[in-house]
């Protein structure tokens, strides 16, 4: 990963490959450096076609007066228009513009007094580079130095608060990146297992026979088409004085092909990030500790791999899950909600104040918001504010309900429930009805659906690069912070 560190020196006297200029946009479409001591740029900014329009990433050869070997110049957009998710994608715009370069002298954390965090998030986000199965033609940004007014407490925790938190999306990232034939269940708990560990934390590992002791039908009915067994695996946080206990899960889901309702070839490597909400919660409970967060947190995370073979389980079959509750399988492709109700069950004998659950559950929410908004359902206090931190940490979600007259299509003449209703009205909303029978009475819950925006297939934008995006990491980590402040 990119290294940071905080200069209070003069950008313009700093030695380094590129000098990042931030540049607002004026009325006459004129760019406005936002540090003053840089106003000299502007008309080489200017003449090189910089207009300061957010996101516009302009290369220009250092003007007299520069010690750096190039100026890169970057757009915030109008200023009284300024997010901080602004700063953030204009830093991992310029991070990737910048890779094979070593040393970067970075002034877009001084957009306004609190653009510190996004440009420093925004710079490791944007560095990011899967390092896995070749050799990229060019190395990440080796090191950013961030210019401040001044290096005081502030500024270094807010440079803390940003790299753990990149560390903790890059290792979601990670994760996600990994082949699907790397990452059996066993595999991906032992990786998880170990990261935890690593950052002092209590695990538990439950294999496919502790898994058969403890009632989870629906982990293993999934888990059994795969010659690589299923796991379940639990972490936990415990500060001091927790000011709540919070129940994380996240669908682990090593590959999904279906199973015997196989899938379309077309696109069906896409996958491999069906694990995507078991990453996220992994990282989410490591990032937590780190931070040093009130709140007890402890992640249940069931992985299987859902694959056809004569071991399969099969449209038709009758599974139990922890609990007692019976499901009526009829589609083995629905088999997020199977592991997950398992999951959700045990991570409830915990008496949780709140659990939130994310997972790459279903193609409708893709269908209804796209690639790049989460849907958010559950009890609507706690959905509606992670709907709105999802949005203010540039992850982008939006509030889901749960219309009562979809839940009768999962009535089942055969078991408690089925796992998918008749029609395909409404399917993530169905989904959702799914696992909130699984929640126990008074526990606040969320379930965020992020089928599309865990996996970016297109272009990279911003600070997101392709394949694994470690969304919901950031918005978990927001919700928990809020929690703790409560
Ligand atoms: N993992 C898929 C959902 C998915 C689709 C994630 C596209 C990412 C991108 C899930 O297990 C699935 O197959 N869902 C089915 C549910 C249906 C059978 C009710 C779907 O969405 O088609
Ligand atoms: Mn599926
Ligand atoms: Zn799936």
């Amino acid at each position: 990963m990119t290294t940071l560190s905080l200069s209070s020196s003069a950008p313009l006297r700093a030695r380094a490959d590129a000098l990042v200029v931030a540049l607002f946009a004026g009325d006459a479409g004129a760019p406005i450096p936002v540090v003053p001591e840089l106003a000299s740029l502007a008309p080489a900014a200017a003449l090189a076609g910089a207009t300061g329009k957010a996101g516009e990433v302009t290369a220009i050869p250092a003007p007299d007066g520069v010690a750096a070997a190039r100026v890169i110049a970057v757009g915030l957009g109008a200023q009284a228009e300024l997010t901080g998710e602004r700063v953030r994608r204009a830093a991992g715009a310029v991070s990737r513009a910048a890779a094979g370069l070593r040393r970067v002298v970075s002034t877009l954390g001084l957009a306004d007094g609190t653009a510190l965090k996004a440009a420093a998030e925004g710079h490791l986000l944007g560095g990011y580079a899967f390092a896995g199965y070749s050799d990229p033609a060019k190395q990440p940004v080796e090191q950013v130095v961030l210019a401040v007014g001044k290096v005081d407490r502030v500024a270094r925790q807010a440079l803390h608060v940003a790299v753990v938190t990149a560390e903790a999306v890059a290792l979601a990232r990670d994760l996600v990146n990994t082949a699907p034939n790397d990452l059996p269940p066993a595999v991906f708990a032992d990786r998880a297992a170990a990261a935890a560990r690593a950052a002092g934390l209590r695990v538990q590992v439950l294999d496919d026979k502790a898994l058969a002791r403890g009632g989870y039908g629906g982990i293993l009915g999934v888990g059994s088409g795969s010659t690589r067994p299923p796991r379940l695996v639990r972490i936990s946080y415990k500060p001091a004085r927790p000011s709540a206990a919070v129940a994380l899960v996240g669908k682990g889901i090593t590959f999904d092909s279906g199973g015997i309702s196989i899938k379309p070839a077309a696109g069906m490597d896409h996958m491999t990030s069906d694990m995507a909400g078991a990453a996220a919660v992994v990282a989410t409970v490591i990032a937590a500790s780190a931070l040093g967060l009130s709140v007890a947190v402890t992640a249940t995370v069931p992985m299987a791999e859902n694959l056809p073979s004569g071991s399969s389980y099969r449209p038709g079959d009758v599974l139990r899950h922890r609990g007692g509750k019976s499901v009526h399988v009829l589609n083995t492709d629905a088999e997020g909600r199977l592991i997950l109700a398992d999951a959700i069950v045990r991570a409830c004998e915990d008496k949780p104040d709140y659990l939130l659950e994310t997972s790459t559950l279903t193609g409708a929410q893709v269908v209804a918001l796209g690639n790049r908004t989460m849907g958010v359902m559950g009890t609507p206090e706690l959905r509606d504010r992670v709907a709105e931190l999802a949005r203010e940490v540039g992850e982008g979600g939006w509030a889901m309900p749960l219309p009562e007259e979809l839940r009768e299509g999962l009535d089942s003449p055969l078991a408690d429930i089925a796992n998918v209703s008749g029609d395909r009205a409404g399917g993530m909303l169905v989904a959702g009805h799914y696992l909130s029978e699984f929640v126990a009475e008074g526990v606040a819950w969320a379930h965020l659906d992020v089928a599309g925006p865990a996996f970016n297939t297109g272009k990279a934008y911003g600070y997101t690069g392709p394949g694994g995006t470690g969304v919901p990491v950031r918005t978990l980590l927001a919700v928990l912070a809020d929690l703790a402040a409560r």
